[in-house]
């Protein structure tokens, strides 16, 4: 499939096939695919906790307003980022260039967070999105549907994962066999309203 195709047919799935089992070479694939999302200073702080334990899936359900697709989801992904990746061991990060030029990434990299605990969480939370919707498309790619997610308790389900406590939790991605279509579209505003040509308007006076 075309990337023009996946981005027009990929739509929030609310009903997944519950039998359907994915194929663990597909998921590998799709993982893959993923990992080669872009992150600012390629930190790549983006963690992705996939829910396998049945159990676990319908402890996360109760604490997602009782979506059925955390449970009937072929594929659960968790997509979580550590705040602190910028200070663990960051060379790693750039491991393929010249001594100096990873030194300066380093650097920069040490200088952009290090006393900025908003940009710490931003990035997490730009990275995971690029990701997630990196993961949905290559999904569509294989046929499958998916639906972002963030309708749950945060807190409940940094509990039930574990999510150490210099991580942030930022939503879940289900893929799976699509039991029904999605939703007739919401409906998009129109370009003209949310397309700015250079700056945006200013109030007069
Ligand atoms: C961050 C985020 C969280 C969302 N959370 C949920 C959710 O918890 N449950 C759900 O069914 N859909 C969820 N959605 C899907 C939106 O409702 C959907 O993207 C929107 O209605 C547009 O529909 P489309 O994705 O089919 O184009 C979420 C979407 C985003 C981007």
């Amino acid at each position: 499939m075309d990337v023009r195709r996946a981005i027009e047919s990929r739509r929030s799935i609310q009903h997944f096939d519950p039998a359907f089992r994915l194929d663990p070479r597909v998921v590998d694939e799709l993982l893959a695919l993923t990992l080669l999302s872009p992150t600012s200073f390629n930190i790549q702080h983006c963690r992705y906790v996939i829910v396998d334990d049945p159990e676990l899936r319908r402890q996360l359900r109760a604490v997602s307003y009782d979506q059925s697709q955390v449970t009937d989801a072929s594929l659960l992904v968790v997509v979580c980022a550590d705040l602190q990746a910028w200070r663990k061991q960051p060379e790693r990060y750039w491991r393929h260039v010249s001594a100096p030029l990873r030194a300066s990434f380093v650097a920069a990299m040490r200088d952009y967070y290090e006393s900025n605990e908003q940009a710490q969480r931003d990035e997490c939370l730009r990275s995971t999105g690029i990701a997630a919707q990196t993961l949905m498309l290559a999904a569509e790619g294989f046929g499958l549907g998916s639906c972002p997610m963030n309708g749950f308790d945060p807190d409940a389900v940094a509990r039930l994962i574990g999510l150490p406590a210099d991580h942030v939790l930022s939503l879940f991605v289900a893929i799976g066999k699509p039991l029904r279509p999605a939703h007739p579209r919401g409906g998009r505003l129109p370009p003209s309203e949310v397309i700015v040509r250079d700056r945006f308007p200013q109030e007069a006076g």
